[in-house]
């Protein structure tokens, strides 16, 4: 008991020393409860790290009490000791305390200010729009269409019977030349255009037929007018022999021309193509110059822009029809497309470049 007793005085007379000392040691920390009591008022992140510097700095007053330590007599240095720790848990519970309440302030108010309303209009996304090839490609089709003409396609590599054979363009044919591609080492290629369509649709079908095949086809070009990659359309109407002629054939194209590009001349020239005979080849009056010369149609006041003809014999020989008339027409769609946009270099088409496809807004 006396033990205990002497054991609780001991404490007690420690303790006091000890706040003697803490308070003769340092008018600052006098200044503890003020100091709760600043943490506590701070109301800005800001506010409380400067606290925190003032208290738990290097310089701040807990680093200036416990560097005291070395100076207090022995055995009272425990009690020191103690009691500064307990001051410094006291601070440093009122200051995390009051970092967490100021942090999850800000956070709110973070928040509030970005917040997205939903439900509002945005006056800043991009508005997409058709690329000017699938533009001028849905146009033709939609052209097409309205006149009865299914849409077929067929495969973009062909083989060879599809792309050049049965369209009475045999093997080591001189005009083969005239439409190089890439090959595989199977025998496949590239289709080099949509004619091969015409094959694959009258072998599945029985006349008559009155079709277009739209579609990529590739060649082994690249400059200004030509890309390795472009699109066609191409057109085949098979009807009773004797039923179609070249004079259908012409009205259907000036018509066709004129809804594509306006009041235009349209003028039919002899050409040749192996699956057509008699071919021609179709220009419309410069659009650009109105048929005076210019640049783009090289001072001649005419634009060429597609390919047609009545039906070789040999391609029905080919695909088993007897006793049918027909005729064809190709055209290239990128050709269609500068032409209505007025753009100089084909190769742009195929770019990506958002800046140039925005004007066709
Ligand atoms: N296939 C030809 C070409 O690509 C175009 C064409 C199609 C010509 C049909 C006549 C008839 O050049």
């Amino acid at each position: 008991m006396a033990g205990r007793i002497d054991l609780l005085l001991k404490r007690i007379g420690i303790s006091i020393v000890c706040r003697a000392l803490l308070c003769g040691c340092s008018d600052k920390w006098s200044e503890m409860k003020n100091l709760k009591e600043k943490i506590i008022q701070a109301d800005s992140l800001e506010g409380l790290e400067k606290v925190r510097i003032e208290l738990f700095g290097k310089k701040g007053l807990l680093a200036v009490e416990f560097a005291k330590l070395k100076d207090v007599p022995g055995p009272e240095k425990k009690a020191f000791a103690e009691e500064l720790n307990e001051n410094k848990t006291v601070l440093q519970t009122a200051f995390d305390t009051q970092y967490q309440i100021l942090k999850a302030k800000e956070i709110e108010n973070i928040l509030q200010s970005e917040a997205i309303d939903v439900s509002l209009y945005s006056t800043l996304s991009a508005k997409g729009a058709l690329h000017p090839v699938t533009e001028t490609m849905d146009r033709i089709i939609d052209y097409f269409v309205a006149l009865n003409f299914a849409v077929e396609s067929g495969p973009v590599i062909e083989d060879d019977f599809h792309n050049f054979e049965a369209l009475n363009l045999p093997k080591c044919h001189p005009a083969r030349d005239m439409q190089d591609t890439f090959y595989f080492n199977d025998g496949g290629l590239l289709r080099t255009h949509t004619s091969p369509v015409q094959i694959r649709t009258m072998m599945a079908t029985k006349p008559p037929i009155r079709m277009i095949a739209p579609g990529a086809v590739f060649r082994r070009d690249y400059d200004l007018t030509h890309t390795p990659m472009f699109h066609q359309v191409e057109g085949l109407v098979v009807e009773e022999k004797g039923k179609v002629s070249f004079a259908n054939l012409k009205s259907i194209l000036i018509d066709f021309l004129r809804y594509m590009f306006g009041d235009v001349k349209v003028r039919f020239r002899p050409s040749f193509f192996p699956f057509t005979e008699p071919s021609a080849e179709v220009d419309i009056s410069c659009i650009f110059c109105e048929g005076k010369g210019c640049r783009v149609c090289s001072g001649t006041g005419w634009l060429e822009v597609l390919g047609c003809g009545i039906v070789d014999p040999n391609v029905f020989k080919a695909v088993g029809y007897e006793d049918v008339s027909g005729y064809a027409f190709g055209l290239g769609v990128e050709r269609f497309a500068m032409l209505i946009h007025k753009i100089p270099d084909l190769r742009s088409l195929f770019e990506g470049d958002i800046r140039l496809l925005e004007q066709f807004r």
